[in-house]
Protein backbone atom coordinates (compact mmCIF):
# COMPACT_ATOMS: atom_id res chain seq x y z
CA UNK A 1 0.00 0.00 0.00
CA UNK A 2 1.30 3.08 -0.71
CA UNK A 3 1.59 6.16 2.24
CA UNK A 4 -1.44 7.93 3.27
CA UNK A 5 -2.13 11.45 1.98
CA UNK A 6 -0.21 14.39 2.96
CA UNK A 7 -2.56 16.54 5.39
CA UNK A 8 -3.38 20.29 4.24
CA UNK A 9 -2.76 22.28 7.20
CA UNK A 10 -5.50 25.09 6.78
CA UNK A 11 -5.55 25.88 10.16
CA UNK A 12 -1.86 26.92 10.46
CA UNK A 13 -1.85 28.01 6.96
CA UNK A 14 -4.67 30.82 7.87
CA UNK A 15 -2.84 31.27 11.30
CA UNK A 16 0.78 32.47 8.93
CA UNK A 17 -2.45 34.95 6.45
CA UNK A 18 -3.60 36.40 9.83
CA UNK A 19 -0.27 37.03 11.05
CA UNK A 20 1.04 38.67 8.21
CA UNK A 21 -1.85 41.18 8.88
CA UNK A 22 -0.96 42.32 11.91
CA UNK A 23 1.55 45.26 10.47
CA UNK A 24 -1.10 46.50 8.39
CA UNK A 25 -3.31 46.76 11.06
CA UNK A 26 -1.35 48.66 13.24
CA UNK A 27 -0.15 51.06 10.90
CA UNK A 28 -3.79 51.53 10.16
CA UNK A 29 -4.91 52.35 13.66
CA UNK A 30 -2.02 53.84 14.18
CA UNK A 31 -2.88 56.54 11.53
CA UNK A 32 -6.72 56.33 13.20
CA UNK A 33 -8.04 54.21 10.89
CA UNK A 34 -8.41 50.93 12.60
CA UNK A 35 -10.12 47.91 10.18
CA UNK A 36 -13.82 47.79 10.71
CA UNK A 37 -15.84 44.94 9.88
CA UNK A 38 -20.09 44.98 10.20
CA UNK A 39 -21.70 41.47 10.37
CA UNK A 40 -25.69 41.18 10.12
CA UNK A 41 -26.95 37.97 10.85
CA UNK A 42 -30.96 37.87 10.12
CA UNK A 43 -32.55 34.92 12.56
CA UNK A 44 -31.31 31.80 14.42
CA UNK A 45 -30.00 29.52 12.05
CA UNK A 46 -27.29 27.36 14.52
CA UNK A 47 -24.57 26.64 11.88
CA UNK A 48 -24.76 30.68 10.57
CA UNK A 49 -24.55 32.04 14.23
CA UNK A 50 -21.45 29.48 14.88
CA UNK A 51 -19.58 31.35 11.68
CA UNK A 52 -20.52 34.20 12.64
CA UNK A 53 -19.26 33.94 15.97
CA UNK A 54 -15.84 32.55 14.89
CA UNK A 55 -15.47 35.78 12.37
CA UNK A 56 -16.11 38.01 15.15
CA UNK A 57 -13.44 36.43 17.28
CA UNK A 58 -10.98 36.56 14.47
CA UNK A 59 -11.49 40.06 14.63
CA UNK A 60 -11.08 40.65 18.21
CA UNK A 61 -8.08 38.60 17.75
CA UNK A 62 -6.39 40.74 15.21
CA UNK A 63 -7.75 44.25 16.68
CA UNK A 64 -10.32 44.61 14.05
CA UNK A 65 -13.18 46.10 15.15
CA UNK A 66 -16.47 44.47 14.70
CA UNK A 67 -19.69 44.87 15.22
CA UNK A 68 -22.64 42.54 15.08
CA UNK A 69 -26.26 43.26 14.18
CA UNK A 70 -28.63 40.31 15.15
CA UNK A 71 -31.93 40.77 13.66
CA UNK A 72 -34.58 39.05 14.49
CA UNK A 73 -35.81 35.95 11.44
CA UNK A 74 -39.06 37.95 11.14
CA UNK A 75 -37.17 41.29 10.36
CA UNK A 76 -38.59 43.13 7.37
CA UNK A 77 -36.91 43.59 4.13
CA UNK A 78 -37.32 47.40 4.62
CA UNK A 79 -35.45 46.92 7.58
CA UNK A 80 -32.21 45.05 6.67
CA UNK A 81 -32.14 47.30 3.58
CA UNK A 82 -32.17 50.20 5.56
CA UNK A 83 -28.97 48.69 7.79
CA UNK A 84 -27.10 47.98 4.92
CA UNK A 85 -27.64 51.57 3.78
CA UNK A 86 -26.96 53.12 7.13
CA UNK A 87 -23.41 50.89 7.13
CA UNK A 88 -22.49 52.06 3.48
CA UNK A 89 -22.69 55.45 4.93
CA UNK A 90 -20.41 54.48 8.48
CA UNK A 91 -17.02 55.56 7.79
CA UNK A 92 -15.74 53.80 10.67
CA UNK A 93 -17.41 50.38 9.06
CA UNK A 94 -14.96 49.65 6.03
CA UNK A 95 -16.22 45.78 5.04
CA UNK A 96 -19.89 44.94 5.44
CA UNK A 97 -20.60 41.07 5.74
CA UNK A 98 -24.40 39.88 5.50
CA UNK A 99 -24.74 36.08 6.07
CA UNK A 100 -26.29 33.76 4.20
CA UNK A 101 -28.83 32.34 4.20
CA UNK A 102 -31.54 34.85 4.64
CA UNK A 103 -35.20 34.12 5.63
CA UNK A 104 -37.46 33.73 3.08
CA UNK A 105 -38.71 37.52 3.27
CA UNK A 106 -35.62 38.56 2.11
CA UNK A 107 -34.29 38.74 -1.24
CA UNK A 108 -30.79 37.97 -1.30
CA UNK A 109 -29.71 38.99 -4.00
CA UNK A 110 -31.87 42.89 -3.47
CA UNK A 111 -29.69 43.12 -0.06
CA UNK A 112 -25.96 41.68 -2.23
CA UNK A 113 -26.37 44.00 -4.77
CA UNK A 114 -27.06 47.23 -2.00
CA UNK A 115 -23.92 46.44 -0.50
CA UNK A 116 -21.10 49.43 -1.42
CA UNK A 117 -18.84 47.21 -3.74
CA UNK A 118 -15.97 49.20 -1.82
CA UNK A 119 -17.04 47.62 1.09
CA UNK A 120 -17.94 44.37 -0.02
CA UNK A 121 -15.81 42.17 1.61
CA UNK A 122 -17.30 38.60 0.54
CA UNK A 123 -16.76 39.27 -3.05
CA UNK A 124 -20.76 38.84 -3.54
CA UNK A 125 -21.43 41.96 -5.22
CA UNK A 126 -21.71 41.69 -9.09
CA UNK A 127 -19.68 44.38 -9.94
CA UNK A 128 -16.66 42.75 -7.61
CA UNK A 129 -17.55 38.85 -9.31
CA UNK A 130 -17.04 40.81 -12.80
CA UNK A 131 -14.04 42.33 -12.37
CA UNK A 132 -13.16 38.55 -11.21
CA UNK A 133 -13.99 37.36 -14.57
CA UNK A 134 -12.04 39.62 -16.56
CA UNK A 135 -9.26 38.81 -14.80
CA UNK A 136 -9.10 42.47 -12.33
CA UNK A 137 -10.07 41.81 -9.72
CA UNK A 138 -10.80 44.28 -6.39
CA UNK A 139 -12.32 41.43 -3.41
CA UNK A 140 -12.38 38.08 -4.17
CA UNK A 141 -14.96 35.64 -2.28
CA UNK A 142 -12.81 34.27 0.89
CA UNK A 143 -13.73 30.81 0.05
CA UNK A 144 -12.56 30.20 -3.12
CA UNK A 145 -9.85 33.12 -2.25
CA UNK A 146 -8.65 30.72 0.54
CA UNK A 147 -8.01 27.48 -1.55
CA UNK A 148 -6.74 29.10 -3.77
CA UNK A 149 -4.09 30.80 -1.18
CA UNK A 150 -3.86 27.02 0.34
CA UNK A 151 -2.86 25.47 -3.00
CA UNK A 152 -0.15 28.58 -3.43
CA UNK A 153 1.29 28.41 0.17
CA UNK A 154 1.42 24.75 0.54
CA UNK A 155 3.56 24.80 -2.86
CA UNK A 156 1.05 22.90 -4.80
CA UNK A 157 1.40 23.64 -8.89
CA UNK A 158 -1.95 24.79 -10.42
CA UNK A 159 -0.23 26.34 -13.47
CA UNK A 160 -1.53 23.57 -16.45
CA UNK A 161 -2.99 21.50 -14.12
CA UNK A 162 -6.63 19.73 -14.91
CA UNK A 163 -8.52 21.18 -11.90
CA UNK A 164 -12.15 19.58 -11.27
CA UNK A 165 -14.32 21.62 -9.40
CA UNK A 166 -17.87 19.53 -8.25
CA UNK A 167 -20.45 22.42 -6.79
CA UNK A 168 -21.52 24.92 -8.71
CA UNK A 169 -22.75 27.61 -6.16
CA UNK A 170 -22.19 31.77 -6.49
CA UNK A 171 -19.97 31.54 -3.26
CA UNK A 172 -17.61 28.65 -3.81
CA UNK A 173 -17.80 26.99 -7.00
CA UNK A 174 -18.37 29.12 -9.85
CA UNK A 175 -15.78 31.81 -8.45
CA UNK A 176 -12.93 29.49 -8.13
CA UNK A 177 -13.73 28.24 -11.53
CA UNK A 178 -12.86 32.00 -12.53
CA UNK A 179 -10.24 32.59 -10.45
CA UNK A 180 -7.83 29.26 -11.07
CA UNK A 181 -8.59 29.81 -15.05
CA UNK A 182 -7.06 33.42 -14.96
CA UNK A 183 -3.73 34.09 -16.88
CA UNK A 184 -2.28 34.71 -13.58
CA UNK A 185 0.32 33.76 -10.94
CA UNK A 186 -1.50 30.73 -8.99
CA UNK A 187 -3.90 29.87 -12.12
CA UNK A 188 -3.52 29.08 -15.55
CA UNK A 189 -5.39 25.32 -14.77
CA UNK A 190 -7.84 24.03 -16.83
CA UNK A 191 -10.68 24.04 -15.11
CA UNK A 192 -13.98 21.56 -15.25
CA UNK A 193 -17.13 22.45 -13.22
CA UNK A 194 -19.32 19.68 -12.76
CA UNK A 195 -21.79 19.61 -10.33
CA UNK A 196 -24.56 17.07 -8.96
CA UNK A 197 -26.25 17.07 -12.32
CA UNK A 198 -23.65 16.13 -14.04
CA UNK A 199 -23.70 12.42 -16.23
CA UNK A 200 -20.70 9.94 -15.33
CA UNK A 201 -19.41 12.18 -12.97
CA UNK A 202 -16.94 9.95 -11.78
CA UNK A 203 -15.02 10.00 -15.47
CA UNK A 204 -14.47 13.83 -14.37
CA UNK A 205 -13.42 13.81 -11.23
CA UNK A 206 -10.63 10.74 -12.41
CA UNK A 207 -9.35 13.22 -15.07
CA UNK A 208 -8.74 15.60 -11.90
CA UNK A 209 -5.15 16.76 -10.62
CA UNK A 210 -6.44 18.55 -8.41
CA UNK A 211 -10.12 18.17 -7.06
CA UNK A 212 -12.26 20.81 -5.24
CA UNK A 213 -15.39 19.70 -3.84
CA UNK A 214 -17.79 22.13 -2.72
CA UNK A 215 -21.42 20.42 -3.49
CA UNK A 216 -22.65 20.57 -0.18
CA UNK A 217 -23.72 16.35 -0.17
CA UNK A 218 -22.28 14.92 2.62
CA UNK A 219 -19.28 12.48 1.75
CA UNK A 220 -20.46 12.65 -2.08
CA UNK A 221 -16.55 11.59 -3.08
CA UNK A 222 -15.42 8.52 -2.94
CA UNK A 223 -11.97 6.70 -3.16
CA UNK A 224 -12.78 5.13 -6.57
CA UNK A 225 -13.55 8.34 -8.19
CA UNK A 226 -10.33 9.75 -7.95
CA UNK A 227 -6.50 9.03 -9.11
CA UNK A 228 -3.69 8.05 -7.66
CA UNK A 229 -1.65 11.23 -6.57
CA UNK A 230 -4.50 13.48 -6.69
CA UNK A 231 -4.39 16.59 -4.31
CA UNK A 232 -8.22 16.92 -2.93
CA UNK A 233 -9.70 20.49 -1.39
CA UNK A 234 -12.68 19.57 0.70
CA UNK A 235 -14.94 22.65 0.96
CA UNK A 236 -18.17 21.02 2.72
CA UNK A 237 -18.82 21.32 6.31
CA UNK A 238 -21.63 19.00 7.01
CA UNK A 239 -23.18 17.82 10.14
CA UNK A 240 -24.36 14.02 9.93
CA UNK A 241 -25.67 13.00 13.15
CA UNK A 242 -22.94 14.77 15.84
CA UNK A 243 -20.13 14.41 13.20
CA UNK A 244 -18.88 17.15 10.98
CA UNK A 245 -18.12 15.40 7.21
CA UNK A 246 -16.70 16.67 4.14
CA UNK A 247 -18.17 16.52 0.48
CA UNK A 248 -15.43 13.68 0.64
CA UNK A 249 -15.36 10.28 2.32
CA UNK A 250 -12.09 10.89 3.69
CA UNK A 251 -10.78 7.47 4.78
CA UNK A 252 -10.83 5.97 1.44
CA UNK A 253 -9.80 9.22 -0.47
CA UNK A 254 -7.15 9.92 1.18
CA UNK A 255 -5.68 6.32 0.90
CA UNK A 256 -5.12 7.45 -2.80
CA UNK A 257 -4.26 11.46 -2.48
CA UNK A 258 -1.38 12.83 -2.25
CA UNK A 259 -2.62 16.01 -0.07
CA UNK A 260 -5.85 16.29 1.72
CA UNK A 261 -7.30 18.94 3.25
CA UNK A 262 -8.99 17.55 6.71
CA UNK A 263 -12.84 18.58 8.05
CA UNK A 264 -12.59 20.43 10.18
CA UNK A 265 -9.10 22.30 9.65
CA UNK A 266 -8.85 22.36 6.07
CA UNK A 267 -10.74 25.40 3.94
CA UNK A 268 -12.67 26.50 6.90
CA UNK A 269 -10.47 28.48 8.71
CA UNK A 270 -9.21 30.16 5.44
CA UNK A 271 -12.17 31.54 4.56
CA UNK A 272 -12.26 33.73 7.80
CA UNK A 273 -8.46 34.63 7.13
CA UNK A 274 -9.27 35.68 3.55
CA UNK A 275 -12.50 38.23 5.59
CA UNK A 276 -9.82 39.28 7.69
CA UNK A 277 -7.22 40.48 4.20
CA UNK A 278 -10.10 41.84 2.62
CA UNK A 279 -11.36 44.08 5.54
CA UNK A 280 -8.03 45.14 5.83
CA UNK A 281 -7.16 45.88 2.02
CA UNK A 282 -10.94 47.59 2.42
CA UNK A 283 -9.65 49.89 5.12
CA UNK A 284 -6.50 50.73 3.15
CA UNK A 285 -7.99 51.74 0.53
CA UNK A 286 -10.70 53.77 2.45
CA UNK A 287 -7.42 55.22 4.14
CA UNK A 288 -5.85 56.28 1.40
CA UNK A 289 -8.86 57.65 -0.57
CA UNK A 290 -9.31 59.71 2.16
CA UNK A 291 -5.38 60.81 2.73
CA UNK A 292 -6.13 62.11 -1.08
CA UNK A 293 -9.09 64.12 -0.30
CA UNK A 294 -7.71 65.71 2.60
CA UNK A 295 -4.45 66.31 0.33
CA UNK A 296 -6.70 67.68 -1.76
CA UNK A 297 -7.97 70.04 0.86
CA UNK A 298 -4.77 71.77 1.76
CA UNK A 299 -4.25 72.51 -1.77
CA UNK A 300 -6.52 74.73 -1.87
N1 LIG B 1 -22.80 31.54 4.18
C1 LIG B 1 -21.98 30.49 3.94
N2 LIG B 1 -20.77 30.94 3.58
C2 LIG B 1 -20.82 32.28 3.60
C3 LIG B 1 -19.87 33.29 3.34
O1 LIG B 1 -18.71 33.07 2.99
N3 LIG B 1 -20.31 34.56 3.49
C4 LIG B 1 -21.57 34.85 3.87
N4 LIG B 1 -21.90 36.12 3.98
N5 LIG B 1 -22.47 33.95 4.11
C5 LIG B 1 -22.09 32.66 3.99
Amino acid sequence: MRDMALLIDGKGIAEQVKEELKPRIAYLTAKGCQPGLAVVLVGDNPASQVYVRNKEKACEKLGIASWKYHLPADTPFAEVLQLVEDLNRNPQVHGILVQLPLPPQIPEREILYRISPDKDVDGFHPYNLGRLMIGDPLFLPCTPWGVQELLIRSKIEVEGKNVVIVGRSNIVGKPLAMLLVQKAKGANATVSLCHTRTPNLAEYTRKADILVAACGVPEMIHGDMVKEGVVVIDVGINKVGDRLVGDVEFEGVSRRASSITPVPGGVGPMTIAMLMANTVKAAERFYAQSAQEGEGRTGI
